[in-house]
């Protein structure tokens, strides 16, 4: 797929912006704090319906209406072409006092936030994407839920009710702490969230054992066949209702075994989650707090059976993090049979020779990449040749005839 146009109107430092789109690769070019990184961002915005950087959508719409305006908005808005169809997607983020509104169109028609998640599918590279491995286990849910999200409108259900019924679920647990309430209470609340959990767990499950294959190859081709990357869920229950793997380094692939199968059906898992949760009523109570479900899961990256977050060198994590980012390009294909628009921020100049061949190589196959860069001659000259540039000088962008051979 690939957007053919992008319209920004007081986004970030974007008073209005209207850009006719190529497919293929897209080479932006721009000194520091131009804008390359909001461009990219709001197409990102347009995909997920979140900003990968912003804490909150506020600071989406530009500083300087904000304050002037009675009514001040930002608004993202493009035009995709796939091989069934194309379509136009719009979000307005409105400030109206205190209150943000955001407005998400599809050809025009009002739609929820998680009507039109994977519409256009994304992925983005970024110099910071180190931390799914070296972060805490928030981020790489965070990770995994927007993929499936992406690819997967039912798990994005799932997860918005799994969320709220969490939420309750806490609330509830503290309130019969101060009561020294009756746990019967939570029956309700439990067969919910082992409901909508289930639901999550199979497809981090099963998710996880395709991006495995898949990171698994392009990390043997990235270190040179010299090193084995296995990804591993870890759900925080046994969902095999087996023993868990012990965690004695190095892990052993013997030790994985249940967990390189398919998961159990879905009505198993929650018969299991639902035994999880009645099991631990008396400590949660105290605790307050919902001690499991996919909200406590992890995900372990594991370099011949070493867990990469405790003991992997910085090069080791780059390259199974690249390894996991590039498996997850394949793993949108596989699923919704198009290439996503990829998103490369600034990531180049971090990557040595053979990365850089290799992510390369994958942006050639997309149906449209987006790369920014503060120096041409971080690309060769050949993919320059292939690609259409374009600068970007302070919220304005211009396409430009290469003057280098
Ligand atoms: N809400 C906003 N309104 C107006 N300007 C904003 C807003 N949010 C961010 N900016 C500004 O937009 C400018 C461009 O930011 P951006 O991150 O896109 O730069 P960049 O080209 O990626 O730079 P770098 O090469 O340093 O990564 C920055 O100066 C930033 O402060
Ligand atoms: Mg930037």
């Amino acid at each position: 797929m690939h957007i053919t146009q992008l319209s920004l109107t007081n986004y970030r430092n974007y008073s209005r912006l209207m850009m006719d789109l190529p497919a293929g690769p897209i080479l932006l070019r721009g000194d520091n704090a131009h804008g390359k990184t909001n461009l990219l961002e709001s197409i990102y915005f347009l995909s997920t319906t979140r900003s990968i950087h912003a804490r909150a959508d506020q600071q989406l719409i530009n500083w300087l209406i904000l304050k002037q305006e009675t009514l001040p908005f930002a608004r993202t808005e493009a035009t995709i072409k796939t091989r069934q169809e194309t379509f136009q997607l719009a979000i307005t983020i409105v400030c109206e006092g205190d209150n943000l509104r955001k407005d998400i169109r599809l050809n025009g028609v009002k739609k929820r936030a998680m009507d039109v998640i994977g519409k256009l599918t994304t992925v983005m590279f970024l110099p910071e994407d180190i931390e799914l491995i070296t972060g805490a286990p928030a981020v790489r849910r965070r990770y995994l839920d927007s993929v499936l999200c992406q690819i997967n409108p039912d798990y994005c259900q799932a997860l918005s009710r799994y969320n709220k019924v969490l939420a309750q679920r806490n609330a509830l647990l503290k309130e019969l702490y101060k009561r020294n309430g009756n746990s019967d209470q939570l029956t309700y609340w439990d067969e919910q969230l082992a409901h909508d959990g289930a639901t999550l767990i199979t497809r981090r499950h099963n998710a996880i054992l395709e991006l495995d294959t898949m990171a698994g190859q392009r990390h043997r081709e990235l270190s040179g066949g010299a090193e084995s990357l296995r990804l591993h869920y870890a759900p925080s229950f046994d969902v095999f209702q087996q023993a868990k793997p012990n965690y004695q380094l190095p892990l052993l692939l013997e030790d994985l075994a249940p967990y390189t199968t398919a998961a159990p059906p879905v009505k198993e898992v929650r018969q299991t989650f639902l035994a999880c949760l009645q099991q631990a009523h008396g400590e949660e109570i105290n605790r307050g707090v919902t001690l499991t479900g996919p909200h406590r899961d992890d995900l372990h990256f594991l370099v011949d059976g070493i867990d990469m977050t405790l003991y992997g060198s910085r090069g080791q994590q780059r390259t199974a993090a690249l390894s996991t980012k590039l498996a997850e390009i394949s793993l949108m294909r596989e699923i919704t049979g198009e290439i996503p628009v990829l998103l490369l921020d600034d990531v180049m100049s971090e990557l040595d020779a053979t990365r850089r061949q290799h992510v390369i190589k994958m942006v050639e196959q997309a149906g449209q990449a987006f790369l920014t860069t503060t120096d041409w001659e971080d690309y060769d000259p050949n993919f320059r040749r292939r690609a259409r540039l374009f600068s970007v000088i302070m919220g304005q962008v211009a396409e430009v005839t290469p003057d280098f051979n």
